[in-house]
This record gives C-alpha cells, structure tokens and sequence, in this order.
C-alpha cells in the first residue's frame, strides 16, 4: 500500500528568536497531510498557521527557527540525487528530512516539488514586468538543463498557456499585460498559475482570495478544487474563514496559541466539534440560512504567546473550563477515525496520548 502522507511533521516547535524574548509561535505541532487532499488550517490571527505551513518548505520568516522536532516530505525519488539525504520506505516512497535540506536541495524542492501563493502574494507580482517575462524568470531560474533561448522561450510559451488556461485566464491577453492592468481576482488567479508552473506536487495557499468579493472567491476555489480532484496536487490551505473551509477542504486543523487543538475530516469536525474552541468558531460564522441572532462570538481577546497561561492555552477564554483546565496542560487525545484534540474534556489516560 502507498504512503497515504505528503508531509508530516513531528512536535515541531518553532521559535522566533526576538532580541529581548524568544517567542514560540509554533508549539508542538505533529501534522500529517494525506496525499491528494485539501487540508486547512483554520484559526485566529496569529495562532501560528503561516509559520507551520512555511516550515514544510523550510522557508519561515527571519528570525523563526525549528528548535524542535522534524519535518518529513514523502515523495517518489524523482529528485533523490538532488535532496541527497532521502532514504526508501516502501517500493513507491522515499522521505526527506525538510530541515536538513541545504541551499542547493531547497532550490529543487521549492517549486518543483512544492510551492506556496504567500499571503497578500498579489503584491507579489513585478510592476516593471509582463506576465509573460516575469514565467520566463521564474523556469529561467529553476529549469534542470540548460536549452538554446528559442527552444526555451517556445517552451515557457506552452507551458504559461497550460497554466493560465487552468485557472480560466485568457493566455493570449493575459501573457502582454503588467500587473496593474489585472483585477484582484486575475491577480490572484495570475498568482496561482505561477504555482502551477513546475508542476509541483503540493501546493500552499495563504489566505488566497482574502480582499476579494464572495463571487470571485467561490469562483477561485472552485478552480483550486478542480486542480486538486483532476491533477491530484495535494493543498495546504490557511484561511480565518470556517465557510470556504467547510465547503472545500477534505480535513481540517484547529490552530489556538501555536497548537494544534483539534484534527479530522471536515465531516467529523464539523459534525462533533470537539473542542471547545472549534465549536466557538463555528458558532461565529454567519450563514444565509441561519438565524443571525443565534451569532454567538469568542468571547475574549486571543492569546498572547509571550505570557502563555499554565493549563491549556484556551483555557481563559473556555467556558467548559474547569479547574485542571487552569493548572494542567492537556493530553492529545486520539480518536480510532483519526479525529484527534487536545483538551481536557477527553484526556482519560489511553495508550497513544501526549501530554502537551
Ligand atoms: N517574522 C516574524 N518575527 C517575529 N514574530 C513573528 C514573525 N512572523 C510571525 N511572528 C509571530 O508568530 C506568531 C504566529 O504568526 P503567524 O503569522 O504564523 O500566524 P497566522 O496564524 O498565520 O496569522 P494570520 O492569520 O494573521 O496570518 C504571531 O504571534 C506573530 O506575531
Ligand atoms: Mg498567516
């Protein structure tokens, strides 16, 4: 049987490294993506969704460092010469430790194997270029034999025209205009096709259609749903919104505090809510056909990283709180279907739990 996981990281903590304080945005995350899935991480701001997604590409922001734990990428071997510390699993899998990768390794792996559209990436794009000189640049700088110019531009020709047509953009207008000239929504849909463009395997989207009206965004995932379903990319998708997440990812992360509260399929988290906290965000999100004035919101401020309370780091905002919730962190608990939370409510001692 195949190795079900792309990625898979093991209590990782990551830690950005201040000048008066370190500050641990990441706390013991162990997340595993199923290959060929739409995962999201969905939580508050700064509960530490873009500092873990980026350390699966070994690319966290200056002054964020892995200082415990490991990141492991599942993959067909394709490029074990370049990663050179990739070791056999099974007849189909090999793993690679991300955080080991050197400068040279990350340059294949990063695009080729996996790419990200940052958050806010629309900026992203170079004023002063086409879009077709700024696809040029990018295969420029990542293809793996070198070619005569004309046989090479013929070749980013096509393959901009296959990734603009994916994502439902005109190539022929498309390729001559500067980012000025695009709307929001083809900016990012621009932005998307550049993550196509090396045919990586996985992909992580941040918060991609924030600042765009619902038509467009519903329109955009339902084009990154399609890539997903027919070219079996496995996406990572960070978003505040519990809506497009119901709608559109096969499972789901709770983040809070740095941690991982909660993680299952969509249809369990959705249907059990176990934690106390996945219930709050849920309860928060209005929908048409809801009665508004049943809204209820967190209450509370989020919880500042640098003054963690003792217990559970939702614990002052938690109104199934009860004593050892104050005193104790809690245990992970895992569920036989895979669903897993880390509260208080469900830490009976089973074989397999963490304490955290
Ligand atoms: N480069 C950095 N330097 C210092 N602290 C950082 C840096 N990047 C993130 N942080 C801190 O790490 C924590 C987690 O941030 P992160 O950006 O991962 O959260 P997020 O869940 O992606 O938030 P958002 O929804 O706002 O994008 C926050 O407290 C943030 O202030
Ligand atoms: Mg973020």
């Amino acid at each position: 049987m195949e190795y079900p996981f792309v990625f898979e990281t093991k209590n990782i903590c990551i830690d950005y490294q201040l000048k008066k304080y370190s500050l641990r945005a990441v706390n013991k995350v162990s997340l595993s993506i199923h290959k060929g899935s739409i995962t999201a991480l969905v939580g508050e701001s700064g509960s530490g969704k873009t500092t873990i997604a980026t350390a699966l590409i070994n690319c966290i922001s200056e002054p964020g460092k892995i200082v415990e734990g490991e990141v492991l990428y599942y993959h067909d071997g394709t490029y074990n010469q370049q990663f050179g510390n990739a070791k056999q699993i099974d007849d189909h899998t090999y793993v690679t430790h991300v955080e080991k990768m050197d400068t040279q390794q990350l340059n294949f792996f990063r695009w080729l194997e996996a790419s990200m559209v940052f958050q806010g990436a629309q900026s992203a794009l170079n004023p002063l270029m086409t879009i077709f000189e700024q696809f040029f640049e990018t295969m420029r700088v990542h293809q793996n034999t070198p070619m005569p110019y004309k046989k090479f531009k013929e070749k980013v020709e096509k393959r901009s025209r296959e990734v603009l047509d994916i994502v439902n953009l005109d190539s022929d207008r498309v390729l001559k205009m500067y980012a000025h000239e695009l709307s929001g929504g083809m900016k990012q849909r621009v932005m998307i096709a550049f993550a196509l463009l090396l045919q990586p395997k996985f992909i992580i989207l941040d918060e991609p259609t924030t600042a765009l009206d619902v038509i467009t965004q519903d329109y955009i995932f339902k084009i990154l749903q399609k890539i997903n379903r027919e070219q079996g990319i496995t996406m990572l998708l960070l978003t505040h919104d519990v809506g497009i997440v119901a709608k559109f990812a096969d499972y789901v992360g709770v983040m809070y505090g740095g941690q991982l509260m909660e993680f299952g399929t969509t249809m369990d988290i959705f249907k059990q809510r176990l934690h106390p906290y996945t219930d709050g965000l849920i309860s928060s999100t209005p929908s048409i056909i809801a009665d508004v004035s049943k809204l209820e919101s967190i209450p509370g401020n989020p919880v500042d990283i640098r003054n963690l309370p003792l217990g559970c780091v939702f614990a002052p905002r938690c109104h199934k709180c009860f004593h050892r919730c104050e005193i104790e962190r809690p245990h992970r608990h895992y569920f036989p279907n895979g669903h897993q939370v880390l509260c208080h409510l469900y830490s009976e001692k089973t074989k397999g739990d963490q304490h955290e």
